[in-house]
């Protein structure tokens, strides 16, 4: 059974018991739903990777309530210090060297010498992760490879029956993952994943920032980066300009093409953060609607490619990459 806990103080007292015990519980953060686990009980964090069908151990990101905390985890340097400063509580992730007296379990680590930390915003959730008082581990709650939860009813739709509890902290601002940055070399740092602080706003801080050489380099650093990731069940084609009526449009600004069997506008004023929080839902709006109009695919429309039209763009990508040919979800 999966428990859905009001994000009130008693029930952000029960999700920071069952995580001190072991167990899995879902919650809202400003990006997507993250699926918790003590991360310093690797049994907790080998829970996690079941209950994912995640297809192999991958690193995964450390939260906590505040940066002071983060920084028992990781060796922070100068840079780091200031970005911090700038962007947490907020969408950003950094990956720094492990301090030597880290007490995040190699598994959660995947074994590297780096720690991926970052500071949520919200208030239930800086709430819940102040009372557990240790790293937690959460990748997005949705099984391995398929669209992100951005609601407390995705998780469920996900994952109900294989974690203890999801925290209902409403559905998700940002609605896209956090930002990536590598600092384990200061003086390069270096852009793992688009998220939902945007390539501009950090190179305002930190200068140009270097990208991994190519796709193969960077899956194994950033499984998020993983080509057919996010994927809805129908195929998707992008930088669609006409749409046939058996197709799901997923449009962006005030002049869609017309003609298509149902309609998602990620935002129809042409804003970039809106349209990035209606993103997950609307694949999943999109895709829930194959059997009523006999959908035979998702048309998007182009998508511009500053701010965080870039994570948008990144995602839609890989909802569009050609798939496993064994899906690892049912
Ligand atoms: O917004 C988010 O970041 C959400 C919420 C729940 O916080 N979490 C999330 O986690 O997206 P996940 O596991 O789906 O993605 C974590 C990304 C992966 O691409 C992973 O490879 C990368 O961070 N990562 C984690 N540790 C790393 C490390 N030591 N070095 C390089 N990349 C790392
Ligand atoms: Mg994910």
């Amino acid at each position: 059974m999966t428990e859905r806990l009001a994000a009130t103080p008693s029930g952000i007292a029960t999700a920071a018991r069952i995580l001190q015990d072991g167990g899995l519980v879902a919650f809202g953060t400003e990006t997507v739903y993250g699926l918790g686990g003590d991360a310093t009980q690797p049994s907790a964090v080998a829970r996690i990777f079941e209950a994912k069908n995640r297809p192999r151990f991958n690193p995964l990101i450390s939260h906590f309530a505040s940066a002071e905390a983060a920084f028992t985890q990781v060796q922070a340097n100068p840079l780091a210090q200031k970005l911090a400063e700038k962007f947490w509580p907020g969408p950003l992730t950094l990956v720094l060297p492990r301090a030597p007296g880290s007490t995040v379990s190699d598994l959660a680590a995947d074994g590297l010498s780096s720690l991926a930390v970052r500071v949520p915003r919200g208030e239930a959730v800086l709430a819940l992760l102040e009372e557990v008082g240790r790293p937690v581990a959460a990748p997005s709650a949705n099984r391995s490879g398929r669209i992100s939860p951005s609601d407390a009813s995705h998780v469920l739709e996900e994952l109900s029956g294989r974690i203890d509890a999801v925290l209902d902290t409403g559905p998700c601002a940002v609605g896209l993952e956090s930002t990536v940055l590598d600092l384990t070399n200061p003086d390069r740092p270096c852009l793992l994943r688009p998220g939902g602080v945007s390539v501009e706003a950090l190179e305002a801080v930190c200068g140009a920032l270097a990208r991994p050489e190519t796709e193969a380099d960077a899956a194994p650093l950033s499984p998020g980066r993983m080509l057919s990731h996010y994927a809805p069940s129908l195929p998707v084609r992008l930088n669609a300009t006409s749409v046939g009526p058996q197709e799901g449009l997923l449009a962006f600004g005030p002049t869609p093409p017309t003609g298509a069997a149902v309609t998602w506008n990620l935002s129809p004023t042409g804003n970039l953060e809106e349209a990035a929080s209606r993103l997950f839902s609307g694949l999943r709006f999109l895709d829930s609607q194959q059997p009523t109009f006999e959908l035979t695919g998702l048309a998007v429309q182009p998508i511009p490619a500053h701010g965080l039209g870039l994570a948008i763009q990144d995602r839609l990508h890989r909802a569009a990459a050609p798939r496993p040919a064994e899906p690892d979800a049912p």
